[in-house]
């Protein structure tokens, strides 16, 4: 049976593969789209995630847009990863379908009450939705979510601040809110996002697939490597962050992961945001999370490759 999920995200161009790899693989049921405020403002991750869902020609997934800030934190946005738009690279078109007439939080309630089946919530943005619903609907959450699947934090890496990533900057006290809940976490960290790389070849190979879908994504993700060419990282192509949540739910054997606490930091004036992955069990703190490792990089270019040729 296909596994049901809710994607909350910040589209974003690691975020539209991820929704592209749900849509295509039939091991994924998609069953609505919430936004966030991240990677550009929440109008525009709105029309993103809107945009994306009309090339891909599912307009009838539900869609709700979100919080509008981070809960404590003024919103940053990222427009030097992902450009004005939040999805530069490409002429995707304009929505075709309306917005569902209610909030993020409320669009989780209505899909988990909907379903009798255990639904998996799948964060690829900063977390401020997720610990919005579990602070309002706990009950439910408790009931209904079986695993939280986020792209967030490192273990002792950064690319927002020297020790601190991106989704979980721009919102640490909705991270720690939802690492602390007691539902079971899957987080894929910048240790493993960044070897989870595509290159600039698999790019190229990316412009030989002719639907619709394949040409957008040799845009996208033309776009999305150019940041990543800066020397500082040292990368030889450009890390595919978000889609590495969905691939661990299609075939979790791709990756090598290990149990253990993770925590936030939310006070600290170097290190606020910071992931605290307690490896050696030194804490005592309950293990709440699996977190991915390492990844076998060619067998995760296998399938999104297969999947953007799926829409042939
Ligand atoms: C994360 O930040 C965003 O720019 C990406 O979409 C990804 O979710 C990587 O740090
Ligand atoms: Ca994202």
């Amino acid at each position: 049976m296909a596994k049901k999920i809710i994607l909350d995200c910040d589209p974003g161009h690691d975020d539209a593969l991820a929704m592209t790899l749900a849509v295509a693989n039939p091991a994924i049921d998609l069953l609505a789209v919430t936004t966030s405020a991240g990677n550009q403002t929440p109008d525009k991750t709105l029309n993103n995630a809107m945009r994306m869902l009309t090339l891909l020609q599912r307009e009838d997934i539900p869609v709700a847009s979100g919080n509008q800030t981070p809960l404590v934190k003024p919103l940053e946005t990222a427009p030097e990863v992902h450009g004005e738009t939040g999805l530069d690279g490409a002429d995707l078109p304009d929505p075709d379908f309306a917005v569902q007439k209610m909030t993020a939080i409320e669009l989780i309630a209505k899909t988990l009450r909907e379903n009798d089946d255990q639904v998996t919530l799948v964060v690829t943005g900063p977390m401020t939705n997720a610990a919005l619903f579990l602070r309002v609907y706990p009950d439910l959450a408790r009931k209904k979510i079986d695993q939280i699947v986020f792209m967030g934090g490192a273990m002792g890496l950064g690319n927002w601040r020297p020790s601190v990533e991106f989704n979980i900057f721009v919102d640490p006290e909705a991270a720690k809110i939802v690492l602390n809940f007691g539902i079971p976490l899957v987080m894929a960290p910048l240790n493993v996002t960044h070897k989870a790389q595509i290159m600039k070849d698999e790019i190229e190979a990316v412009k030989e697939i002719k639907n619709p879908i394949g040409q957008a994504f040799y845009g996208l993700l033309s776009f999305f490597e150019q940041y990543h060419e800066n020397p500082k990282w040292g990368f030889t192509g450009a890390p595919l962050h978000d889609p590495c949540t969905i691939a661990w739910l299609i075939d979790p054997t791709m990756f090598k992961t290990d149990k253990m606490n993770v925590d936030v930091e939310t006070q600290g004036d170097l290190t606020r945001g910071e992931t605290v992955c307690d490896c050696y069990r030194l804490t005592g703190k309950p293990v709440n999370t699996e977190v991915l490792l390492d990844i076998d990089r060619p067998r995760f270019i296998r399938l999104i490759m297969d999947s953007l040729k799926s829409f042939d």
